[in-house]
């Protein structure tokens, strides 16, 4: 009886670890609240911070600026190249902004302000796919069907 308590015990602890990992997590832009500004260097800028942070879909973005001085603009990658401000996918003005990351693959901000993206203020946020985040945190057993799968090689997955 004690040890089926211990291995409950220990199953519920390695559960605990996995919704950690799995949980959608909030993402502040630049790791600190005042970080929507044209950056003071190249290793201030958000594309530094955000080459180092690890987005899954499910997770948010979040940005907290002076909405009458500031936005957020998503944006096509050509506009984003040529911070070009006049057809945005969609405008954030509210300065208390949350973007949930729905699918995988690459985001494109700029900021709203005139001449701000130009000096750097910009982010380019690339979302992992589900199955490669998943290779990466604590995985769940195989279900049947992945086993009996046609062939993967993991070690090329876990390289990418
Ligand atoms: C900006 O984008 C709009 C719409 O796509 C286009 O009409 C315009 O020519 C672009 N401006 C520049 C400077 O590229």
């Amino acid at each position: 009886m004690a040890s089926f308590s211990r291995s409950l015990c220990s199953s519920l602890v390695l559960f605990i670890i996995f919704l950690s990992f799995s949980e959608a997590r909030d993402h502040l832009i630049g790791g600190k609240s005042d970080a929507w500004k044209v950056p003071s260097s190249e290793s201030d800028s958000l594309n530094h911070w955000a080459e180092k942070t690890r987005f899954q879909v499910g997770d948010s973005l979040m940005w907290k600026f002076d909405g009458s001085k500031d936005s957020v603009l998503q944006v096509a990658k050509r506009d984003y190249v040529t911070c070009n401000t006049s057809s945005p996918i969609e405008t954030y003005t509210d300065g208390n902004t949350k973007v949930k990351l729905e699918r995988s693959g690459p985001y494109y901000f700029i900021s709203g302000a005139e001449g701000h993206c130009e000096k750097g203020q910009k982010v380019i946020v690339v979302v992992m796919s589900e199955k490669h985040s998943r290779f990466i945190g604590v995985s769940p057993a195989p279900s049947p069907a992945e086993v009996e799968g046609p062939a993967v090689a993991p070690t090329s997955m876990l390289q990418t």
